[in-house]
């Protein structure tokens, strides 16, 4: 395998940042993930404008330019042979002796870019079965619509539901209401029929994979509110489901063991997640 690391291609194994880069000390960085088919990136523009997004909005320099930047993805999916799998791209504000304030100006960020093959059939038998959810305070910080790379409340959020057999954490905030999975978007449809999903102006990531499924719901007349639901409303709901770029749409089943709905993954999460597919392929 190989990774890019600051212009140079290198081994995997010796792939490898600076001890005072400020994405180590300060995790002063941002990042992205795509999902690959048949060796293309999915919602490539949808990621790359948001990676910019992400950047402007800590005013972290641009590295290279878009054209570039696309041109390192996809030679890091061809070096790595990747017909289907992920690619990971992190850009910090670079590396200087360890200081809080922002680093001299003209001082060059740190890009890495990794790309590893992961079938997609992997998810499929989770996806068929459905899987468990439980509820985690969400601890994080005002600025979650900044992809960054502090994700230490996600960790924790992540390890706590794998520690009692699930496989997602759906983080609640102070009214009790659902923000998002530690690294996916929390959707129901709630007891009315309708698809709902927290709105992007209250402190979550504005998912790609989110945008692509509300996309998919409005072709199919799937009314869509963008609207927070509590804890009590997912355990009420018909079905539940959670999405992003690396596990598409995944139907839940249960949520701190409670069943939601029958139990089964729901004729809609069933539905958007066949089309997802199909359309990104
Ligand atoms: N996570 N919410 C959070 C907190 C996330 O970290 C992610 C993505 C999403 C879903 O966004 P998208 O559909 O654009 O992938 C929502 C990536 C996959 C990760 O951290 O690995």
């Amino acid at each position: 395998r190989v990774a890019y690391v600051n212009g140079q291609y290198v081994q995997h194994g010796q792939a490898t940042v600076h001890v005072e880069d400020r994405g180590f000390q300060f995790a002063d960085g941002v990042y992205e993930v795509w999902s690959v088919f048949d060796g293309r990136m999915a919602d490539f523009d949808g990621h790359m404008t948001r990676l910019h997004r992400s950047l402007n909005e800590l005013r972290i320099p641009i590295p290279m330019t878009r054209e570039a930047l696309e041109r390192v993805l996809k030679e890091t999916v061809r070096r790595n042979r990747v017909n289907e799998g992920l690619v990971y791209i992190q850009v910090t504000r670079g590396t200087a002796r360890r200081d809080h304030p922002f680093p001299a100006e003209g001082t060059a960020p740190s890009v890495i870019v990794t790309a590893r093959s992961l079938p997609l059939s992997k998810g499929n038998a989770a996806a068929a079965k459905g899987v468990a959810v439980i509820t985690h305070p969400d601890i994080r910080w005002g600025r979650c619509d900044i992809k960054t790379v502090g994700l230490l409340p996600n960790v924790l959020a992540k390890q706590a539901a794998k520690e009692r057999g699930a496989a997602e954490a759906w983080m609640v905030d102070e009214m009790g209401l659902v923000t998002e999975g530690s690294s996916t978007n929390a959707w129901i449809v709630d007891e009315s029929g309708k698809l709902r999903t927290r709105d992007t102006q209250s402190n979550i990531l504005h998912g790609i994979t989110r945008a692509a499924v509300m996309a998919l719901a409005a072709d199919e007349g799937i009314e869509v509110e963008e609207r927070a639901f509590s804890v009590d409303e997912a355990r009420r709901a018909r079905e539940a489901f959670y999405t992003s770029a690396s596990g598409f749409v995944m139907p839940t089943v249960s949520i701190d063991g409670a069943m939601i709905g029958d139990g089964k993954p729901g004729p809609i999460a069933t539905k958007l997640r066949a089309q997802y597919l199909d359309q990104a392929r």
